[in-house]
């Protein structure tokens, strides 16, 4: 590939998300917006009349009739993983939605094709969008702990309750908030971010415990409202709470080192830095009272575009252009994947499970849930062409 050579992409799936992938791409200087992809004709020729790109209604006739360099994907979850497969297989670059698939069996799937199409095409890229790896705040908070200034993790909470949405949400296309549309509820469509922030910040627990209640505060039939428990083999401890019912929510995450803690909120990072390491302190001061000495701290971190979109897409041309590394690597995905299915295992079971669990257990649960379903979705369909507020973050 040459550097003067436009990246020849198309969208599949041009609802909500993947309307503005299509702005993008049509927008960005190193990308070209050749097809659109929907199994909704009106849409697809909306978005190919506008701009100026071919329109196809299902994705095996743009796969075997457009010629592309790469795919966006923003179809419902569950499509991610046959459309992913088969381009990979092809030797066309994917940037697909998160969550990477609905469940971990899938996205191993996925995985699986791409390290098979990589072997035939070698410079095959695979990426995910989890644009809110970009944003500076989070960037700084994963730089302060690889960079040792928290020292030995303790603990870290992450109050998320800032994922509020209405009925009229849920009620907005038929695939949503059901077990056979789209697999799961809120861990699954909005947390699927957080949770990769969580494993990209600390890693893997070896523990999870999960509590979820289905359809506490909607009329859906999948979790709308979790608290999660994880252990990490350090000693770390996690929680992860959250909801899509609260307003005004919360985004705060704290987390505890022995030398300081840190803390995001409202768009600010505090940091409370200790003199010493506490677990010193806790073994040399004599006085059963004392605390360690610490000083408080606003820190500074890069200000980017948000909500980040943008910048993936980037990323995932020049990845083909140029071989330089996606944001996110689409095989990081099967983490997010691994907590959020690794939470309601644990809710399903009434027990923890160590990590890994088994998947396929996880697997029939999800079908056993679908087959049983007696759910009668209301469906009332808008178009939703203003994202700003969904993505729940700060400028
Ligand atoms: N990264 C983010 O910030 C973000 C935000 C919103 C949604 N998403 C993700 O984007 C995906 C789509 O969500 P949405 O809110 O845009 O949904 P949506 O329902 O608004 O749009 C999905 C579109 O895909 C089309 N479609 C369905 N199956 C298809 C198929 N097999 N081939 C081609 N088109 C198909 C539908 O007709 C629809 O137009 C989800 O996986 C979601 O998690 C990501």
């Amino acid at each position: 590939m040459t550097d003067s050579k436009k990246i020849r992409l198309a969208v599949i799936g041009v609802g909500t998300m993947g309307s503005s992938h299509v702005r993008d791409i049509y927008s960005l200087p190193d990308t070209e917006l050749v097809a659109v992809c929907d199994i909704l004709k009106e849409r697809a020729d909306q978005y190919a009349a506008q701009f100026n790109a071919t329109a196809y209604y299902n994705y095996i006739d743009l796969l075997n009739q457009a010629v592309l360099d790469g795919v966006v994907i923003a179809t419902p979850h569950y499509d991610h993983t046959p459309i992913s497969i088969d381009c990979l297989h092809k030797g066309i670059h994917v940037l697909t939605e998160k969550p990477l698939a609905v469940h971990v069996n899938d996205g191993r799937k996925m995985i699986a094709a791409y390290e098979k199409g990589r072997a035939a095409h070698p410079g095959l890229v695979f990426a995910i969008m989890f644009q809110q790896r970009t944003l500076g705040f989070w960037r700084k908070v994963k730089a302060m702990i690889d960079g040792g200034e928290l020292g030995r993790l303790v603990r870290s909470s992450w109050i998320i309750t800032d994922w509020y949405r209405t009925q009229s949400y849920y009620d907005n296309g038929g695939w949503r908030a059901t077990w056979k549309g789209e697999g799961g509820g809120v861990l699954l469509n909005q947390c699927p971010h957080n949770l990769d922030l969580y494993q990209w910040f600390f890693g893997m627990p070896r523990r999870i415990a999960g509590f979820a209640a289905i359809g506490k505060y909607h009329r859906i039939e999948v979790e709308d409202e979790v608290t999660a428990y994880f252990e990490h083999e350090n000693g770390m401890v996690g929680h992860f709470i959250t909801t899509t019912a609260e307003s005004p929510g919360t985004n705060r995450l704290e987390i505890i080192g022995e030398k300081g803690k840190l803390v995001f909120e409202d768009g600010r990072l505090s940091f409370w830095r200790n003199a010493q390491s506490m677990f010193e302190f806790i073994q040399t001061s004599p006085n059963p009272f004392d605390r360690v000495d610490c000083h408080d701290e606003q820190v500074d971190f890069e200000l980017t575009d948000q909500p980040g979109h943008t910048m993936v897409i980037e990323a995932f041309a020049n990845a083909i252009l140029h071989g330089t590394p996606p944001i996110v690597q689409a095989v990081e995905g099967i983490h997010s994947l691994a907590l959020g299915n690794g939470i309601m295992l644990s809710a399903f079971t009434g027990k923890p499970v160590e990590v890994p669990f088994d998947s396929d257990d996880y697997e029939q649960r999800l079908q056993a849930l679908i087959r049983q379903s007696s759910f009668q979705k209301e469906v009332r369909e808008q178009e939703i062409t203003d994202l700003s507020k969904s993505f729940g973050y700060y400028s």
